[in-house]
């Protein structure tokens, strides 16, 4: 049965708008596994917009489900993940004046140095997986890199608004399962779900884990985020027709 990691970086975006210490990242990395919630997923990007160094570093000792950790292939992020050695690692394109991850990560023009990040994260026991766009010549670039996963970025599918657009974006994501599943990786997804579009994403077979941020902590809003957490493990585990 498919698995949620809660993403929470955007309790930290609420704790930077006035740089102050509230809400606090680990308290509600608490709440979700408290939830049924099987890891936690925060970016600790580069310009530190919302996570930090001290975040990950509590979250490392605290969090008892996996954590997973979204980062880019810049050096000093990847020394920081060689030093603190989370469960796993989610390698993402990152640019600094993006609202939030856009596009995937090119594992065809950037091979070589993510086949290099890859060896180094696995000197240290960690998973890695690729955050990639539905497309068979990155789903094999990232196996050739020596990936152990790839999280399928579904923000076209969310996007689309015309039902036939849905269903190629669909299709496009039962495809990528399937050259992954031949080459010998794992199967994520995630970006842009929601409430309202999980249910055709979650009823793909062989999509073991989906990472979901900002619909989250924006329902947990209104109805706080232990509820928030179970009703989206609910629709990922039994996805309405
Ligand atoms: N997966 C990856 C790799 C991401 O970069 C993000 C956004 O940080 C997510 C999942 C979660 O996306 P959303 O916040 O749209 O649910």
């Amino acid at each position: 049965m498919a698995v949620l990691n809660v993403n929470i970086d955007h309790v930290a975006t609420v704790r930077q708008a006035r740089q102050t210490d509230e809400p606090d990242p680990v308290w509600a990395a608490v709440e979700c596994e408290l939830a049924g919630a099987h890891g936690i997923t925060v970016h600790l990007r580069q310009d530190r917009r919302h996570i930090n160094d001290r975040d990950v570093e509590l979250l490392k000792k605290t969090v008892a489900s996996k954590f997973n950790l979204e980062m880019s292939l810049a050096e000093p992020i990847v020394k920081i993940a060689e030093r603190l050695a989370p469960d796993q690692v989610t390698l993402v394109p990152e640019r600094r004046q993006e609202l939030t991850t856009e596009g995937g990560l090119d594992c065809v023009r950037q091979q070589r140095r993510l086949a290099q990040v890859v060896r180094r994260m696995h000197k240290k026991g960690i998973l890695v997986s690729a955050f990639i766009v539905p497309e068979t010549d990155q789903v094999l670039a990232s196996a050739e890199a020596g990936c152990n996963a790839v999280e399928l970025h579904t923000g076209a599918y969310a996007n689309a608004r015309k039902d036939r657009l849905v269903e190629r974006c669909l299709d496009a994501l039962r495809e990528a399962r399937d050259t992954a599943f031949s080459a010998g990786l794992i199967v994520h997804a995630g970006h842009g779900l929601t409430y309202r579009n999980i249910g055709p994403v979650a009823r793909i077979e062989g999509i073991c884990e989906f990472n979901i941020g900002h619909s989250i902590i924006s329902r947990a809003v209104l109805v706080g985020l232990r509820r928030a957490t179970e009703e989206m493990i609910r629709l990922i585990q039994s996805p309405p027709e």
